[in-house]
């Protein structure tokens, strides 16, 4: 389905509330032939279309480890998310996609990984989490930083803390401020994490990938610097509003780029004069 118009329906097999305004998704294709050809990298995104209500783009949750089905976190934002968390168990809908490069996951095998989330970031990036859990072996140190603003914003909240029990991944979560409730992990900006990895890594052997809001971008850069991490081993989703998700509509277009082919995954070395894009 790489680069394609042709959709595909898929039926919503759960569903769960993440956060008050947040969902998870859990979808399957329904044609058998269309699973096959649904090949992915962590990272990519789809456009699901609504009829009479229009269409969305959203980023693939789950990992390509994982074929059975796919995993969304959507928050309601607008009229196309209004319509979708109306659906319900059962209900289908148009699927189009994967679009976007993605994370190239085999050209990071026997690295070091540091993998930085912040807020709704959290969803593209537990792709690339679970993908790095089930394939363990191909990669050298794993570390996943996560911040939230409150443990209540947390996405997936209950599954990361059983993660940093596991320990496959070295997990570090953090509120911003300190919560009423208990809560046993950081507290501070995801930022002040980056500082606790110095004596763990090893810069020239480190690739770091991020996803979060847009403020978050320059302060983990600079803490990634100051590690030493490679420009050209920074690696950002950068997301743009979308139409066709392939190149042809223009829609996407920054500093002379197509976040929707060229992206949304940019190395920081590639974009660090395009000013708009940071
Ligand atoms: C590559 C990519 C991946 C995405 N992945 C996810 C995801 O995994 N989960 C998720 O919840 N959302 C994701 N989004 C954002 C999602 O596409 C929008 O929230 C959705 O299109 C909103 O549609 P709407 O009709 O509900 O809201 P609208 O009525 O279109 O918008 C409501 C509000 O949200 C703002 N908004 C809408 N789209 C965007 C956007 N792309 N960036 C910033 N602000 C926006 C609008 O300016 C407006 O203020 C992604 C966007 C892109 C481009
Ligand atoms: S979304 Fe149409 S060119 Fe990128």
């Amino acid at each position: 389905m790489t680069h394609t118009y042709e959709s595909n329906t898929v039926e919503i097999i759960g569903l769960k509330d993440l956060t008050h305004d947040t969902r998870y998704f859990k979808m399957r294709c329904l044609d058998e032939k269309a699973k096959s050809k649904f090949i992915f990298n962590p990272g990519q995104f789809v456009i699901f279309s609504i009829p009479g209500v229009g269409e969305a783009t959203f980023s693939i949750s789950s990992p390509p480890t994982r074929r059975d089905f796919i995993e969304f976190g959507i928050r309601k934002v607008g009229t196309f998310t209004e319509a979708l968390f109306k659906l319900k168990e059962g209900d289908t809908l148009e699927l189009r996609g994967p679009y976007g490069n993605g994370f190239d996951m085999d050209s990071l095998k026997g690295r070091d990984l540091i993998i930085v989330a912040g807020g709704l970031g959290a969803v593209p990036l537990r792709s690339t989490l679970l993908y790095a859990e089930d394939r363990r072996e191909d990669f050298n140190q794993v570390f996943f930083l996560n911040g939230a603003r409150t443990p209540e914003d947390m996405l997936f909240r209950e599954d990361f803390m059983a993660m940093a029990q596991r320990k496959i991944v070295d997990t570090y979560l953090a509120v911003d401020t300190q919560p009423e409730t208990e809560w046993p992990y950081h507290v501070g900006f995801v930022t002040t994490l980056i500082p606790l990895l110095k004596e763990k890594i090893n810069p020239e052997n480190t690739t770091a990938l991020i996803c979060g809001p847009p403020v978050m971008y320059k302060f983990v850069i600079q803490e990634l610097l100051k590690l030493n991490v490679p420009k050209d081993q920074i690696l950002m989703t950068l997301e743009r509003r979308m139409k066709c998700g392939q190149g042809h509509c223009g829609h996407c277009a920054i500093g002379g780029r197509y976040t929707c082919l060229d992206g949304p995954i940019f190395t920081y070395y590639d974009v660090q004069n395009i000013k708009e894009l940071i």
